[in-house]
């Protein structure tokens, strides 16, 4: 079903990824005649009035609701805090509208529940980040493990970790990122679950260790320079999934990456290796993918730079769109296409996050019982 009107969306907060380089407003060209950003809502209402001024939006609101009431929309989308997400989720799906809603889907499986029974009932299309699984590297990478281009897949290794927002010169205070609710499992490991989930399918099991690396951190650069945070949630964690029948994965997600050599993504199988450069870029070019095969003991590997031509124009569209890909996902999916980052993917991811927290404090591998699927992978 073609949409022939824009579809009329509100956006729920105000902050950096509505508003930065690579966020929602400032990426909103390709979907011009698409989409049309009719309203936006922020907590404080000053933030809200700013940003609507800057970015032309006709109508601002210091809550959800207000919005609800004020605007007709087809759809919000969802950029506030972590832990807002699942209780504004949940009331945007109450009012009958489609949801983009940033990572992760929620804090609670409850919350989780609730919000994929409720678009199931209503038919309404819930799109959720990370943006992984539409990129062109991912959906090639998934068709050529379709294929069999490695043979059969053994263990996967995927880094979902960097030096975390204390040591970026973040514009805003970071100290949230450290502390209840937040920290690097939520908010990177997130990215690296969606991903190699996305490529093996649902995890079965979870084993995690986890830990505070200092107790304080200090700020560096940015405006909010030498203030120091108290680390009050886990900054280094490690998690073992089992995917069944042998197949295990590797994943970190810590704020203790200052630098890497390795590949974001490395999946070792019968015949071979794949591995992707990054695991998330808008830089203006995409991720290589690699396949390589053994040269044999103390040979150096071959490896092979996959051709990725074919996926150029998906991938200058993607690198146009930036964080607005989510929008670009939801327009497809309203329009019919069958949603890749669905809320039940969003759920699963979230499944093993919260399972892998209790897998540390108890020092057992748990059970991961939700499961998602992905609709095939078009490039
Ligand atoms: N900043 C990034 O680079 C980045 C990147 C990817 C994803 N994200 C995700 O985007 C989301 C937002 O992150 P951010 O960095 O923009 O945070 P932010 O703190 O800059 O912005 C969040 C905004 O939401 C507002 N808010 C809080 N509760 C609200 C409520 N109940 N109703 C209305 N507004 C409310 C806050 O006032 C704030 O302006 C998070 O889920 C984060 O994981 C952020």
């Amino acid at each position: 079903m073609a949409v022939t009107e824009p579809l009329r969306v509100g956006l729920l907060g105000a902050g950096m990824i509505a508003t930065c380089d690579y966020g929602i407003l400032p990426n909103l060209g390709p979907l011009s005649g698409r989409v049309q950003i009719v309203a936006i809502a922020n907590s404080t209402m000053e933030k809200a009035a700013r940003v609507a001024r800057e970015f032309a939006i006709p109508a601002s609101y210091s809550s959800l609701e207000a919005m609800l009431e004020g605007s007709e929309l087809d759809a919000v989308v969802n950029l506030t805090p972590i832990l807002v997400h699942g209780r504004t989720s949940i009331a945007i799906l109450a009012a009958g509208k489609h949801l983009v809603t940033e990572k992760p889907l929620a804090t609670t499986m409850d919350e989780a529940d609730t919000i994929v029974q409720m678009a199931s009932d209503q038919g309404l299309v819930v799109v959720c980040s990370p943006p992984n699984m539409v990129l062109p590297s991912r959906r090639r990478a998934r068709r050529l493990l379709e294929e069999g281009a490695i043979g059969r897949v053994a263990f996967a290794r995927v880094r979902g970790s960097h030096a975390g927002p204390a040591s970026y010169g973040w514009p805003s205070d970071p100290s949230w990122f450290y502390q209840e609710g937040a920290g690097p499992l939520l908010d990177l490991g997130v990215y690296a679950l969606a991903e190699i989930t996305g490529l093996l399918g649902p995890a079965r099991r979870v084993s995690a260790f986890s830990g505070i690396t200092d107790a304080l951190r200090r700020v560096q650069g940015g405006p909010f320079d030498g203030q120091t945070i108290e680390v009050t949630t886990d900054d280094n964690v490690v998690l073992m999934l089992d995917f069944g029948s042998s197949t295990f994965a590797l994943v970190d997600a810590t704020f203790n990456v200052n630098a890497a050599s390795s590949p974001g993504l490395e999946i070792f199988g019968s015949d071979g290796t794949m591995t992707l450069t990054e695991t998330i870029s808008f830089t203006g070019r995409g991720a290589v993918l690699h396949v390589g095969a053994g040269g044999g003991p103390g040979q150096p590997s071959k490896w092979r730079v996959v051709d990725q031509s074919e996926d150029a124009d998906q991938e200058s569209k993607v690198q146009s769109l930036k964080r607005a890909v989510l929008l670009d996902h939801l327009v497809e999916c309203v329009e019919g296409a069958d949603v890749t980052l669905s809320a039940e993917h969003g759920r699963h991811v979230l499944e093993v996050m919260l399972q892998a927290q209790k897998s540390a404090i108890s020092g057992r591998a748990m059970d991961v019982t939700s499961t998602f699927s992905l609709p095939v992978a078009r490039i």
